[in-house]
């Protein structure tokens, strides 16, 4: 769904591991831009892609090795603002005809430096730097992050910030409006660094048209064209990406979209009433509430590996939600909650398959198997995005703000064989746990929360009586985006309550553990 009427801006991708974070600032500034890995940027991409500025991102390569990566010569007589990052700094000085001395790490003599590092301006001013320099002694922390480093500018260049390690910090070349920086402005540990890229789409003159209110517009504009007269189904699973997007065809086509809600009998208390009640009663969606507990329940029976257990329920999930499909007549389309980092085409380097750690349930190989084409109004977006197109749309924050919730449910949140006495503990177990970290004003600060039931009983007293109950873990995350977390660092005092409140509120626990393993080296769910 690229749109042209929007001033683009073009990241190249060379491979680093925050290339996604330069998109973002970019978006907090309602800068519209797309990332696109290196090889895929030709000369005629570059023509039909007409960006306004580009970015070079940083990578792993280095540029004193022969064949690694580079952008295509022509990107430097668009006549368009380049700022080269990191790697992208030192590609830009190769070409343009500078020197870049290896690290270490790629067989030179020169020094690697990874960590903290402080900025001082040179002499000279350039509106790159505009408002930058503004600490007591005049220095700027950055992050640095490279092996090799550029020895000699080319033509055209000029210093504009050096650090003790770094003489070539922020070099520039102002009449040709290209600007290379040595450390990562896009990472939380250069403080500012979100100024150096204000800065930098100003220069280029992009005017910040990229805004939720164009962007629902606009999609709705596109569903339509898209559709036409025919229908569409959509996987509803209550979680925000799924409800967004139904929530926005719905506004596009009404009633020629249908919601399909597959209840596998492992949601938290209260769920499938609440994701009914707001669909079908709020917004008037037609909506199929798929109660199929006893289906998956019945198949989970015995099944303690977790493997089986993900298989059993993504096949089960596929199969159900086919047949519902099956039954509207008439539906060409499909409907998917996907977003833009689930699409971003990374720079792989090390080549070859990675290693599944958990087979993530998802209805892949539908559209195929259905003869359905997709619609995927959200595939430009970052979580973020999302939640800011939800309140657009006027979804309640309650919903908006939830924390995400595995396709899986709960089967992955009770270890070992799955009862319905066991999901019944959890679901209350997790109601409990979940109010205690709203009514302490947490729940915002925490990436995700959930309890897990343990596989082992253990002996109690309360009262004067004995008890052979269930244990739980408490898990709580903060995370970016799922892939690493920390343990979210809850007060004692917190903790004891909930544990206290746990065992006198819910019947079949009698003991409590927080979970404080991060990840890596655990996952956020158990299985
Ligand atoms: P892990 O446990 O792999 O989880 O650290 C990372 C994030 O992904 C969620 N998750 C899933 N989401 N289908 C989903 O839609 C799945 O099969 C699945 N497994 C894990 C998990 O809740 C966390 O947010």
């Amino acid at each position: 769904m690229t749109d042209a009427s929007h001033d683009r801006l073009l990241i190249i991708d060379f491979g680093s591991q925050v290339t996604q974070l330069i998109a973002r600032r970019l978006r907090e500034l309602n800068v519209y831009c797309e990332i696109h890995p290196f090889q895929n940027v030709t000369d005629a991409f570059l023509a039909d892609f007409a960006p306004k500025a580009v970015i070079f991102s940083g990578g792993p390569s280095s540029v004193v090795h022969e064949n690694s990566p580079r952008p295509p010569a022509s990107v430097f007589n668009l006549g368009v603002p380049i700022l080269g990052i990191c790697y992208g700094q030192q590609v830009m000085m190769q070409m343009l005809g500078g020197t870049v001395e290896g690290g270490k790490i790629s067989g030179g003599g020169g020094t690697a430096e990874f960590g903290r590092a402080f900025v001082e301006p040179t002499a000279e001013h350039i509106a790159l730097l505009d408002g930058w320099f503004q600490s007591d002694n005049d220095r700027e922390q950055v992050w640095m992050s490279h092996g090799d480093h550029v020895s000699k500018l080319a033509p055209g260049f000029q210093v504009f910030g050096t650090s003790p390690n770094a003489p070539y910090a922020i070099i520039a070349d102002p009449d040709r409006r290209f600007y290379a920086v040595q450390f990562h402005p896009e990472v939380h540990h250069t403080p500012r660094g979100g100024k150096l890229y204000e800065n930098f789409v100003k220069i280029a003159g992009f005017t910040g048209d990229w805004t939720m209110g164009a962007y629902r517009e606009q999609a709705i504009a596109e569903i339509r064209e898209k559709v036409g007269d025919r229908k569409v189904i959509c996987g509803l699973s209550g979680g925000v990406d799924s409800s967004v997007a139904a929530v926005l065809i719905h506004e596009a086509i009404g009633d020629q979209l249908t919601c399909v809600f597959v209840d596998h009998g492992l949601l938290r208390l209260g769920e499938a009433e609440e994701v009914v009640a707001m669909f079908r009663d709020n917004y008037n969606i037609p909506l199929i509430h798929a109660d199929e507990a006893e289906l998956f329940l019945g198949e989970l029976d015995g099944q303690s590996d977790p493997e089986t257990k993900r298989k059993i329920i993504g096949r089960l999930f596929i199969d159900v939600f086919q047949k519902y499909a099956l039954e509207i007549e008439g539906a060409d389309f499909l409907a998917q909650g996907t977003l833009y980092p689930d699409v971003i085409e990374s720079v792989s380097f090390s080549g070859g398959p990675s290693v599944t750690i958990k087979s993530h349930h998802n209805v892949g190989g539908l559209p195929e198997k259905m003869g359905l084409k997709l619609v995927e109004p959200l595939r430009e977006l970052f979580k973020d995005e999302v939640r800011a197109l939800g309140r657009e749309l006027g979804l309640p924050q309650s919903f908006i703000g939830r924390h995400p919730f595995p396709g899986p449910g709960l089967a992955i949140r009770c270890p070992g064989e799955i009862t319905r006495e066991k999901l019944d503990i959890l679901r209350l177990a997790d109601a409990v746990y979940i109010d205690q970290i709203r009514r302490h004003g947490l729940y915002d600060e925490i990436w995700q929360a959930f309890v897990a039931i343990l596989p082992v009983r253990a002996v109690g007293v309360m009262g004067d009586g004995r008890t052979y109950d269930y244990a739980c873990a408490l898990r709580a995350v903060t995370s970016v985006d799922g892939m690493t977390a920390d343990y979210y660092p809850f007060g004692h005092d917190f903790l004891g309550e909930t544990a206290t409140r746990i065992i006198n509120e819910v019947p079949g626990i009698n003991r409590v553990t927080y979970d404080i393993t991060s990840k890596p080296p655990g996952t956020i769910e158990w299985e």
